[in-house]
C-alpha cells in the first residue's frame, strides 16, 4: 500500500518561547479531502505552517509520502510535492493573472504541474481575467488564482488556509466546485476552515483542534451523529 500523503505524529511546535502545538497527530491518505476545524486561535494555521517548516522549533514527526520532513528546510518540503496556500493569498498585485501563473517554479521531479492551458480549463474565469492586474481581481478570483498558482508547481498535497473566508456565498459555491474538481483529479487536500457549512459536504474526514491539540476526529458518515459535539466545540 502507498504511504500516507501526510502522516503527523506527536507534533509540537513553538513560536519563539510560545508553545503553540501540543501533540498533534493526523493521517491523510492520497486523494483524501480532510478538514481541520477549530475556533479562532486553536492552532490550525500553525499546523499548516509547521508542516511547511515555517514555525519556530518543532518536535515529533511529519512524514510526506513516507519521507520525514521535520528536519528539512521549507524549500525541500515544497519539493516533496506540498503546496501551501496561506490565508493572505500572496497574489502579486502589480502583475496580471497570467504573469502570476507564470511565476511558480516546478517543485516536483515526478510531476511537472498543470500547464497554464489546463489551469484555464479548470478555472474559466481566470482565463477571462488573464490580462487583468492582480489588484483588479475580486476576492474570489484572487483566491482561485492563489490555488491555481500552487497547481502550476506540480504539488499533489494542497494545504489550504480558510479559502472561503470573507467571500460571498456564490463565490464560496464556486470554490466548493473547485475542491470537487481537484478531488476528481486525485489531489490530496487539507483544508483549514471556519465555515463548517462549506467544508461539511466536501470533506471525507474532519479533525477538530482546540488549544493546539486535536480533540475530535470523525468521518463524513459520522457527521450527523457528531453535530451536537461540533456545536459545543465550534459554537456553530
Ligand atoms: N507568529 C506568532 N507568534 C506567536 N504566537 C503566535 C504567532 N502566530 C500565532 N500565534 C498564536 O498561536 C495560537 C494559534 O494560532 P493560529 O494562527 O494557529 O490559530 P488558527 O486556529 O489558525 O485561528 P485563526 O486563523 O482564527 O487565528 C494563537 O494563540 C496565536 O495567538
Ligand atoms: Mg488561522
Amino acid at each position: 500500500m502507498a504511504a500516507p500523503a501526510l502522516e503527523i505524529s506527536g507534533l509540537r511546535a513553538w513560536y519563539g518561547e510560545s508553545h503553540i502545538l501540543h501533540d498533534v497527530s493526523m493521517v491523510v491518505q492520497p486523494g483524501e479531502v480532510v478538514t481541520l476545524l477549530g475556533r479562532n486561535g486553536s492552532g490550525r494555521t500553525t499546523t499548516l505552517r509547521a508542516i511547511m517548516g515555517l514555525t519556530g522549533a518543532r518536535t515529533g514527526s511529519i512524514r510526506i509520502n513516507g519521507v520525514e520532513a521535520l528536519d528539512l528546510p521549507t524549500h525541500r518540503i515544497a519539493h516533496l510535492g506540498v503546496g501551501y496556500c496561506p490565508e493572505e493569498r500572496g497574489i502579486f498585485s502589480s502583475l496580471s493573472t497570467e504573469e502570476n501563473l507564470m511565476l511558480p517554479p516546478p517543485v516536483s521531479a515526478t510531476d511537472s504541474g498543470m500547464s497554464v492551458e489546463e489551469v484555464y480549463a479548470l478555472f474559466p474565469n481566470l482565463k477571462e481575467r488573464r490580462t487583468s492586474q492582480g489588484t483588479r481581481l475580486s476576492g474570489g478570483e484572487q483566491q482561485m488564482l492563489a490555488v491555481a498558482r500552487i497547481l502550476r508547481t506540480g504539488a499533489r498535497l494542497l494545504l489550504l488556509d480558510e479559502i472561503s473566508e470573507g467571500l460571498a456565498p456564490v463565490i464560496v459555491q464556486a470554490l466548493g466546485r473547485m475542491i470537487e474538481a481537484l478531488r476528481a483529479r486525485g489531489y490530496t487536500i487539507v483544508m483549514v476552515e471556519q465555515n463548517f457549512r462549506f467544508a461539511a459536504p466536501l470533506a471525507d474526514r474532519f479533525y477538530v483542534m482546540e488549544h493546539g491539540q486535536i480533540v475530535e476526529t470523525f468521518a463524513a458518515s459520522e457527521l450527523a451523529a457528531k453535530t451536537p459535539v461540533l456545536h459545543e466545540l465550534l459554537g456553530v
